[in-house]
């Protein structure tokens, strides 16, 4: 497993494309973030460990294989998180979901949390972290943070867009855990937003502006 893997799938990037555009509306946005999702957790999912099982078919009994192991746990962070986990969630149905809020303190500019709803079993399943910007990576820092906190080892970070500097400050801070993402722009402006980027994702996803 690669510490950071860029999906360079073609269907991958000519969604990132659509969405990186300024005139796409809102609906198109949101289906985009979905699907995109639906192609990088294909990616995030490839090494998954197997057992094999005894199935009969309608012809004849075989050995099969199926995914090893406790359900996976989607971590969305709020609320950009949830156009990704969505998408997730359409290709692993049965995944448990936790839920992160964290919003930036104006002041000392630190994530801190509001919100935190996770299963109560989350330490020993595979938790793989959704937020579709990985701009400072501090949100990122503060929800692998807390996850660690209750007991989880087996981590994973999955964006659409993120900055080299976020992609660094993560790997720095927790370097136990593996990104994927389509893209990796070159820097962020003066308000934390990455540039060319794609804008806002919570507002876009959600048209609130
Ligand atoms: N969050 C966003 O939604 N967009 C950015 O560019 C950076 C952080």
């Amino acid at each position: 497993m690669q510490d950071v893997t860029v999906v360079s799938h073609p269907l991958v990037q000519h969604k990132l494309t659509k969405m990186r555009d300024k005139t796409t509306s809102t609906k198109t946005f949101r289906a985009l973030m979905r699907e995109t999702a639906t192609l990088i957790c294909y990616e995030v999912t490839r090494d998954l460990p197997m057992d094999e099982v005894q199935i009969e078919t309608p012809v004849a009994a075989t050995t099969a294989k199926e995914i090893a192991g406790k359900k996976l746990v989607f971590a969305p962070i709020l609320r950009a998180g949830l156009g990704m986990a969505d998408g997730m969630l359409d290709l692993v149905p049965s995944a448990r979901v936790a839920h992160i809020g964290l919003y930036r303190d104006p002041e000392s500019l630190e994530a801190v949390e509001y919100y935190f709803k996770a299963p109560q079993d989350i330490a020993g399943r595979l938790v793989i972290v959704v937020d579709p910007m990985l701009a400072t990576g501090h949100s990122a820092i503060a929800a692998v943070s807390r996850l660690k906190a209750a007991g989880v080892t087996d981590l994973r970070f999955v964006c659409l867009l993120a900055a080299q500097v976020g992609v660094d400050n993560l790997r720095a801070a927790h370097p136990d855990v593996p990104i994927w993402t389509a893209a990796i722009d070159a820097e962020l402006n003066d308000h934390g937003y990455i540039v060319p980027g794609l804008g806002d994702a919570g507002d876009r996803t959600f048209g609130t502006r």
